[in-house]
């Protein structure tokens, strides 16, 4: 049912339907999400919305101690619109239809919620860039809402949204890249502790990084085959082509154009454009190496498979020079050992699919066992925790699972 709420009453655990308000009046770029947790409450109760409208069929519903006014709206009126006035009369209904819990469980519901930011985010995102390069105008306004929005959804569930942001369509793959990067970065800020102005700087660099590859007409939708030359030229120039997009906008922040011209810069100075070497590339610009190069590597592209993602982390961290491997172990740390989708080969001859992490325990996830090496073929799933005081079965060092690869066999969903 759509339920009329005073933003006052709001709690966590609600589904907004719609926000009764103009965009002026509020930093979200969805009208339709899940109130994950506290800081996204207080996003709602420190705008100028009075009300918004909530969905009980897909999150909880107005407590039944709640004193103030609630009113239910018929399917036909649920737009901002025409939503009735709040009334009094109305409150008993609200109770009558009370505690109806949500049937998702908070996993399936954190997953949904990263989702639909993926979804919405990449439109968006495409949007930005074609009114940058066209216009020479960057809309901060919708860049802090999404990027406000994957600061909740990874403080809600850290692995939701870098773990699906991975999965991209080949003609989405500029906007999804941007978009991933920008997940990465916000979840690794936060695992270093950075200040909320640099975990906000981070995710706005995320998404801007590869500005400059809009104009490159094998990375714009369209293009779904193999990347043609002069596209070591190209990507010699995006760093440069990019700052220049972004250096049109006074309003946005230096260190985001920072970030922008040397993502592609190496620890040990052999990277691209300035040749820059330790400390002298930026903070930020040494997280965005890993995240890009991180995302680049796991994504499958028309003309390439992407890398399992702890296959991924293995060789960034046996890689030498490439990357600031302080930051490395604590990106290791926010994506875990085993990331969210990885296939892992375990000591029984079987494949399993990482679900879920153990913080404390993080070489002993939470695996869906899917697969029989000794027998090449599909098993009955099960649900096995390697942390289990019980269980005795183990990860095996990572290599490619080439017979199952070959195989051909879908891998099961994470929720
Ligand atoms: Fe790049």
């Amino acid at each position: 049912m759509i339920k009329k709420v005073p933003v006052s009453q709001l709690c966590v655990g609600m589904y907004v339907h719609d926000l009764g308000g103009s965009f002026l009046d509020h930093s979200f770029w969805r009208s339709r999400f899940l109130i994950q947790n506290e800081r996204k409450l207080r996003r709602l109760q420190e705008s100028r919305l009075e009300w918004v409208l909530i969905d009980t069929g897909r999150g909880v519903d107005v407590s039944s101690g709640g004193s103030g006014a609630v009113a239910p709206v018929p399917p036909a009126a649920s737009g901002s619109q025409a939503a009735p006035a709040v009334s009094g009369a109305a409150q008993s209904s609200a109770k009558a239809a009370d505690a109806a819990p949500p049937s998702a469980t908070p996993e399936q519901q954190a997953f949904d919620d990263a989702r639909d930011i993926i979804d919405g985010s990449r439109e968006q995102v495409r949007q930005l860039f074609a009114d940058a390069d066209l216009e020479g105008k960057i809309d901060l306004r919708q860049i802090e809402g999404l990027v406000q929005d994957m600061a909740d959804s990874i403080e809600g569930h850290p692995d939701a949204l870098t773990s699906l942001a991975r999965i991209k369509r080949a003609d989405q793959y500029l906007y999804a890249h941007s978009v991933a990067v920008s997940a990465l970065m916000t979840a690794l800020a936060r695992t270093l502790a950075l200040s909320d102005d640099q975990v906000r700087l981070a995710g706005m660099a995320g998404l801007l990084h590869d500005i400059g590859k809009v104009r490159d007409p094998d990375e714009t939708p369209g293009k779904l085959g193999r990347p043609i030359q002069p596209a070591q030229e190209l990507l010699r120039k995006h760093p440069q082509s990019g700052a220049e997009v972004l250096r049109q906008d006074p309003s946005v922040p230096p260190e985001v154009i920072d970030v922008c011209l040397h993502h592609h810069e190496r620890i040990d100075g052999k990277g691209f454009p300035d040749g820059l070497e330790g400390e002298r590339i930026s903070l930020l610009a040494r997280m965005a190496a890993i995240c890009n190069y991180y995302d680049e590597v796991t994504s499958t592209r028309p003309f390439k498979k992407g890398w399992d993602p702890a296959f991924a982390l293995f060789k960034m961290l046996k890689s030498s020079g490439q990357f600031d491997m302080d930051i490395l172990g604590a990106f290791v740390r926010t994506v875990g050992r085993y990331p969210l989708g990885s296939i892992i080969s375990l000591t029984e001859s079987e494949l399993g699919l990482v679900v879920a992490q153990n913080p404390d325990a993080p070489e002993l996830p939470v695996v869906k066992i899917f697969y029989s090496i000794r027998w090449s073929h599909a098993i009955p799933e099960r649900r096995v925790n390697l942390a289990d005081p019980g269980c005795t079965s183990r990860v095996l060092p990572v290599v490619a699972p080439v017979d199952w690869a070959q195989s051909g066999l879908p891998v099961p969903p994470i929720v």
